[in-house]
């Protein structure tokens, strides 16, 4: 399971754990009982969900030996900002090559807010004009400096996801704590690194809560083409089996198991598939012996048959 992060090198750069703070006028007006995951709060860089990323695209940068970090987005790029911040706390030269993507212009937009913070953190702010010039920039940076750390636009990749994987495991830390479980997680969706790694974490340590995404820049459909590839790369990176979840009624035996082989093909991964033995409503003799273990493909490699008590086994390769 993806439960171990400790063999990514990871710096930390925020204060962890985030507050998670309840909303009670948003709550009353909304009906279901909000809290809000506080990520903006940060003694780095005014805070925002790229730290989390950073801390591992940074960590691999510097296990990798590398000496200058590059990194891209439109002009007021919160990603940007963060990177340029953790780059500074690092003593690391940071190159922001900014594309004018948004249709706004002039001095306020191009100089202040995040802009006015990329040079104070002491990065290179190269404005370009299309993504082709971006990619030449790049490519004349990679030539004039040494060992240089290319990181992609919101820090999505499967290694940054991991910085939400973490941010998980820190929410069922917290919700333990307070022994109230929600049943949705909403995310905003932009380059997608957020979301991926709060899917692949809730996967991975079997937290069954519905994921819920807004894509704030794209459409559904193309929003889901960017997520996927960064899911898939996420879990490709330790993750040997995800638990899929536990059956605890036997109505929900046929939901799981569905689930089960829908990780396994999105995430491109072992599943183990426990039908727990442990109705509360009774049902045992029901809920009991039909655990598996599913390929990547969703194939059920193996299969318990039916006996309570029964152990699945599968030799991994
Ligand atoms: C403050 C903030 N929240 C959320 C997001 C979305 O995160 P992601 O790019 O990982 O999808 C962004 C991305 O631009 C952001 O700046």
């Amino acid at each position: 399971m993806a439960t171990d992060l400790s063999s990514f090198p990871r710096i930390q750069l925020g204060q962890w754990p985030s507050p998670l703070q309840p909303c009670p006028r948003l709550s009353a007006r909304l009906g279901p009982t909000v809290l809000v995951k506080r990520d903006d709060v940060s003694p780095l860089g005014v805070g925002g969900n790229k730290l989390r990323k950073l801390e591992y695209l940074l960590g691999a940068a510097l296990r990798d030996g590398a000496e200058r970090v590059v990194t891209f987005g439109a002009v007021q790029t919160n990603h940007g900002r963060l990177t340029a911040a953790a780059c500074a706390r690092l003593g690391l030269p940071c190159d922001l090559v900014l594309t004018r993507t948004v249709p706004r212009e002039g001095e306020a937009y191009e100089r202040s807010g995040n802009m006015l913070l990329d040079h104070v953190y002491g990065a290179t702010v190269h404005l370009v004009d299309t993504d082709e010039e971006a990619d030449a920039r790049h490519q004349e940076l990679l030539a004039r400096h040494g060992n240089v750390a290319s990181i992609p636009v919101g820090g999505s990749t499967g290694v940054g996801a991991l910085g939400y994987v973490a941010a998980v495991a820190e929410l069922i830390e917290q919700f333990g704590d307070t022994g109230v479980w929600p049943t949705r997680l909403v995310a905003p969706l932009a380059s997608a690194g957020t979301a991926a790694g709060l899917l692949v974490g809730a996967a991975a340590f079997g937290w069954e809560i519905d994921v819920e995404l807004i894509a704030v820049s794209r459409s559904a459909d193309a929003a889901r083409q960017v997520l996927l590839p960064i899911v898939a790369d996420t879990a490709a990176l330790n993750v040997d089996v995800y638990v899929a979840g536990l059956v605890h009624h036997d109505h929900e035996l046929q939901e799981q198991e569905a689930r089960a082989v829908r990780i396994a093909r999105a995430c491109n991964s072992y599943v183990a598939f426990a039908s727990f033995a442990g109705p509360t409503g009774g049902g045992y003799d029901r809920t009991a012996g039909n655990s598996a273990i599913y390929s990547a493909d969703g194939r059920a490699l193996a299969r318990t048959n039916g006996d309570v008590g029964g152990i699945v086994r599968f030799a991994l390769t």
